[in-house]
């Protein structure tokens, strides 16, 4: 028997397209990048790779995340892992607005930058800006031996692998992991206690089987995306931890399907979009089973009360009621680590609204895998 394949074919492992393999790559990439990182003697993670030692982890008292694009959403959630496990004020901005805006470095201040890449002209005049001004700026990046791997003071690999697809699905989820250690090896050498820290480190290793039962739940995703398929926009909406995975969702939605999507603060709904809401303008809503859990399902009701369609990305238990027209399930992981589950969903949506559509999923128009120009 002689089978004719080209190497594109043989490189997809029998998946339609590089997006849909790299999704699906991410239960076993995930516990590649965990491998040798969790330090369970002392409930924190090992990073040597860094090059800073304890008491330099100690000094900083801010911390500023750096990138582009999706790297800038991942950022986000990123900052709220640090204030939420090291409880220092963290925030994520930009990198190609930080460069231009001479920017104010500290010395107290750590600065991340994030990178599949690692070759983001705009991340990388970002770094040399820092560095210039006497800062300290670690990198979490993709590529090994990349210009911002090289150029950092120190960093974490991702060990996510080689990503084809234009759209960043499994580098993303790496990225968030990445912020997730970051975040707990900041708070061990502060208030985080042992047994929090132990606490993490268990929902960290329950990350890779929590992302295949989420890709076992696939054809439902797929329905869910040839419902929003036809809108010609969507909102994205969700709240605190949650903003940011709409955010990021949004951005997948429009660079691979073309439709217009915005992501909302879910708080900020009453204060301008709802005017917009309607039959033909449908959201997804990210309702995590958390202490605004209930603020949320009303927001997605006084949606529905306007004829628009939700697509809720939940929990187990949650009680929607008629708040959703479609409930998209992930397992429950520690409140600081769920966002890095309730993003997985939106891959998805995102990839089978533009298989529906027809669209060149692996190479959206406009866009490139990395943008080293300025
Ligand atoms: C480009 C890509 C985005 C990506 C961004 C940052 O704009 O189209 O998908 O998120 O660059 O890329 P990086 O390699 O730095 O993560």
């Amino acid at each position: 028997v002689t089978i004719d394949l080209t190497v594109e074919e043989l490189e997809l492992g029998g998946h339609a397209h590089f997006m849909h393999k790299e999704i699906h790559e991410q239960p076993e990439s995930v516990e590649r990048m965990l491998t040798g990182r969790l330090d369970d003697r002392f409930g924190t993670a090992k990073l040597g790779g860094l090059n800073l030692d304890p008491r330099e982890l100690r000094r900083f008292t801010r911390v500023k995340i750096l990138g582009c694009g999706s790297a800038y959403y991942v950022g986000q959630l990123g900052a709220s892992m640090i204030e939420d496990l090291a409880r220092i004020p963290a925030d994520a901005e930009p990198a190609s607005e930080f460069r231009y805006r001479n920017p104010i470095i500290e010395p107290s201040t750590l600065y991340v930058v994030v990178s599949q890449s690692g070759e983001t002209a705009d991340t990388l005049f970002a770094v040399r800006e820092v560095q210039r001004k006497g800062g300290t700026v670690v990198g979490l990046v993709n590529a090994v031996g990349s210009s911002i791997a090289r150029e950092v003071d120190g960093g974490v690999y991702l060990h996510a692998g080689p990503e084809v697809a234009v759209a960043s699905t499994k580098a993303l989820t790496h990225m968030s992991i990445g912020f997730a250690l970051l975040a707990l090896a900041l708070g061990r050498v502060r208030d985080l206690s042992h047994a929090d820290g132990k606490r993490i480190i268990a929902g960290l290793r329950a990350v890779p089987g929590q992302i295949a039962q989420i890709l076992a739940g696939e054809e439902e995703l797929a329905l869910a995306a040839k419902e929003l398929a036809p809108a010609p926009s969507l909102f994205f909406i969700g709240r605190v931890r949650g903003y940011p995975v709409a955010r990021e969702g949004a951005q997948k939605f429009k660079e691979i399907t073309y439709r217009h999507a915005e992501a909302y603060p879910t708080s900020e709904l009453k204060h301008g979009p709802l005017a917009l809401i309607s039959p033909e303008l449908p959201t997804v809503a990210v309702i995590p089973d958390d202490d605004l859990v209930e603020r949320n399902v009303t927001a997605a009701q006084e949606i529905r009360a306007r004829g628009g369609a939700v697509v809720a990305i939940t929990h187990p238990g949650v009680e929607l009621g008629d708040a959703a027209t479609r409930r998209i399930e992930v397992p429950r992981n520690e409140v600081e680590l769920d966002p890095i589950l309730l993003t997985i969903p939106t891959q998805l949506l995102g990839y089978h609204a533009a298989v529906a559509l027809g669209e060149d999923v692996d190479r959206p128009r406009n866009l490139a895998k990395s943008v080293t120009v300025e």
